[in-house]
């Protein structure tokens, strides 16, 4: 219990004393007035917490009202001690304002009761009013400190924090918010309801406004487009430029139950980072699916196919030789077999296309021809292309470049489509984009994607490049292409530079670093075509056995060729047998082609370099690896009569010496 203080006016000796021996057994500092006169003196000079007053009538009056008008005004708590009769004048009692009365005879319970409500009272009082340890000084201070805190909170918090008042007009803005948006001061900060102007939807941003003046929250993450601010809704200039990615949260404040809000508070995060982080690997993963299953698929078509080619072109080649002697009887159907080949070739193309696309996650770079990689996204952008414009090839030969060929693919594929892109439908003949390999400077390749679209305006220039900026509609670009294309050049040691001219068209170049090619490197890829091979002993290891006769019959009366399936019985038959060459399939249950590898130069040391390797199309990342640094030939499946031949004639003269 606290401890008040009490002044007692109380005529009747008896009741005074009760009265006095209860509020000190509650800890009350009690004071007896002997008068009314020496009541209100007392009340006039101090504040009294409680004001016990017996006397009744005129007397009572003037020492409530001295009360009143005195140190303890209207905190002092009035209790009036009253007889009975007394209560006949309720109206006088009341205009003299009691907190609380008592009756004569006054039984103890209901004067403890009574003091009770009065400790209640007062301790409700104190909690209101109450003076802090050490004074109203320290307290001023603590509220500085904890302002001080909270301003802390607000200046150093990484989140852009802005306050609005009713009207959306901003009245406190943070140094995060600042810097966002590259503005020095708040005449800079649009009204709250134009900023939303800024969401890159319309319909967007008329609910928004509606649900914040019905007093609910908006959050919406998209990108700021700055120059598109001031330049469009006439937003004040900032310094910040390009796009950045934000999320932002707007609370209105004060809503009471149907009420208007009385400001609104605005959080915004630059969320920039995360999304392209978010972005590229959705792309990745995109990617790897897609790979995944052009492996697979390319790998499935590849070996049915390998023997429909050969059959085919074993076929075209008998038919041609038996019928010399009257041609005219099987034109016709050498014709045919000549341009089942002509489709069987597409398909091949198309999977090899695929294959380009199959290792996007796998960053090992390999030697690789850019025209290869450019005709597999011109195959694979063809249907963007075909409607708008005619496509143009004008390659010279280039040094090789290293790496990988999705990533490179990737690059051109996008070019290819926004030059695409830019030109309308339906006049194919009149536009053109152009692809164009050179080397102007020695160690680095120039390749360049034109197109005759209608150019990049000169003030969207420096923006193409960002992430997430596109002048396509919603859900059509993503504007990550260039960003990507960027990433990836410059990864590989590239640049890329554009030339455009409005009305134009548009011309991106791509300049990547070239290696230098090893002697014989390419004789080996690209055989020569036209030298009769002798005839030689060929052991062929495929475990398709269609294949595997297919490629008899396409090498029959040119060579001996020995099939065997299984990798363990070529390697006992290679231990007997001189063979000239062996052509091995690299990806075979039980003994691979790469143990084939092993154990032939483990038991005829040398002999293995007599070994070509046959591939699938589909890789594991050993046989990738073990192939890379291996200097036998490979041969991708499906292949051609001449490839092969070519093939063997190369093995055959390398290893005859
Ligand atoms: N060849 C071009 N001709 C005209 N404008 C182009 C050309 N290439 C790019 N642009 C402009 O650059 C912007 C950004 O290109 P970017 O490839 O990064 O994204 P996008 O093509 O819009 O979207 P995405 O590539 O994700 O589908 C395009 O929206 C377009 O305005
Ligand atoms: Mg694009």
């Amino acid at each position: 219990m606290i401890s008040a203080t009490v002044i007692l006016l109380e005529p009747d000796a008896a009741v005074a004393r009760e009265i006095e021996a209860a509020f000190e057994a509650s800890q009350y500092a009690i004071t007896r007035a002997a008068s009314a006169g020496e009541a209100m003196d007392l009340v006039r000079a101090r504040r009294f917490d409680v004001v016990v007053i017996g006397v009744i009538g005129a007397e009572s009056s003037a020492v409530a009202a001295a009360v009143r008008n005195g140190p303890g005004g209207d905190s002092s708590f009035l209790f009036f001690v009253k007889d009975p009769a007394d209560l006949g004048d309720l109206g006088a009692i009341v205009v003299e304002g009691p907190s609380d009365f008592l009756l004569r005879p006054v039984r103890s319970a209901e004067l403890n009761a009574r003091i009770d409500v009065i400790s209640r009272h007062l301790e409700a009082r104190e909690r209101r009013s109450s003076v802090p340890e050490g004074g109203w000084g320290a307290d001023i201070s603590a509220l500085q400190q904890s302002e001080e805190r909270l301003r802390t909170l607000v200046t150093e918090s990484p989140i852009g924090i802005l306050l609005y008042d009713a009207d959306g007009r901003p009245i406190e803005i943070n140094p995060a918010s600042m810097r966002m948006f590259g503005v020095v001061g708040i005449e800079q900060i649009p009204n709250l309801f134009e900023s939303l102007r800024l969401f890159p939807e319309a319909s967007v941003t008329e609910q928004a406004r509606d649900r914040l003046r019905r007093g609910g929250t908006v959050r919406h993450a998209f990108p700021v487009d700055f120059e598109w601010g001031v330049k469009e809704l006439h937003f004040p200039p900032t310094s910040r430029r390009g796009v950045i990615y934000v999320d932002l949260c707007i609370t209105p404040l004060g809503v009471r139950k149907g009420g208007k809000p009385t400001g609104f508070l605005a959080q915004v995060q630059d969320i920039t980072d995360r999304r392209l982080a978010e972005a590229r690997l959705f792309v990745a993963d995109r990617m790897a699916s897609l790979g995944t299953m052009a492996a697979g698929v390319a790998h499935e078509i590849n070996n049915p196919l390998s023997y429909v080619m050969a059959n085919v072109s074993h076929v075209s080649t008998e038919l041609g030789r038996r019928s010399a002697d009257a041609p005219e009887v099987y034109r016709d159907v050498i014709e045919a077999l000549d341009e089942a080949l002509v489709g069987v070739d597409r398909i091949r193309r198309i999977v090899a296309d695929l294959k380009t696309f199959s290792r996007p996650d796998d960053d090992g770079a390999v030697t690789l021809d850019v025209r290869r990689v450019l005709d597999s996204c011109v195959n694979m952008a063809q249907n963007e292309i075909r409607h708008r414009a005619k496509l143009v090839k004008e390659y010279v030969v280039t040094p090789p470049v290293r790496g990988s060929d999705a990533r490179l693919a990737q690059v051109f594929l996008n070019l290819l489509v926004n030059a695409a892109q830019a030109i309308p439908m339906g006049h194919a003949n009149e536009n053109e984009i152009r692809l164009k390999t050179s080397v102007r400077q020695a160690g680095r390749v120039d390749i360049e994607v034109s197109d005759t679209g209608p150019g990049i305006p000169p003030e969207l220039l420096p923006k193409i490049f960002d992430p997430f900026f596109t002048t396509k509609p919603v859900g059509e670009g993503t504007g990550l292409g260039l960003s990507i294309c960027h990433a990836i050049v410059k990864a590989l040691g590239g640049e890329i530079l554009v030339d455009t001219a409005v009305g134009k068209g548009t011309t991106i170049k791509v300049s990547i670093p070239s290696v230098e090619v090893r002697a014989g490197d390419i004789e080996k890829r690209r055989p020569s075509r036209e030298i009769p091979a002798p005839k030689r002993r060929i052991l062929v290891i495929d475990d398709e056995p269609l294949f595997g006769t297919a490629i008899r019959r396409l090498l029959q009366g040119e060579h001996d060729v020995t099939l065997v399936m299984s990798g363990r019985e070529a390697v006992r038959l290679i231990g007997e047998v001189d063979y000239d060459m062996v052509l091995c399939d690299l990806m075979m249950p039980e003994v691979s082609g790469i143990d084939v590898y092993n154990q032939v130069r483990r038991e005829k040391p040398g002999f293995e370099r007599k070994i070509a390797f046959m591939t699938g199309g589909a890789f594991t990342p050993l046989a990738r690896q073990f192939l890379d640094g291996l200097p036998n030939p490979r041969l991708d499946k499906p292949f051609t009569r001449e490839e092969i031949r070519a093939l063997i004639m190369s093995l055959l003269s390398e290893t005859d010496d």
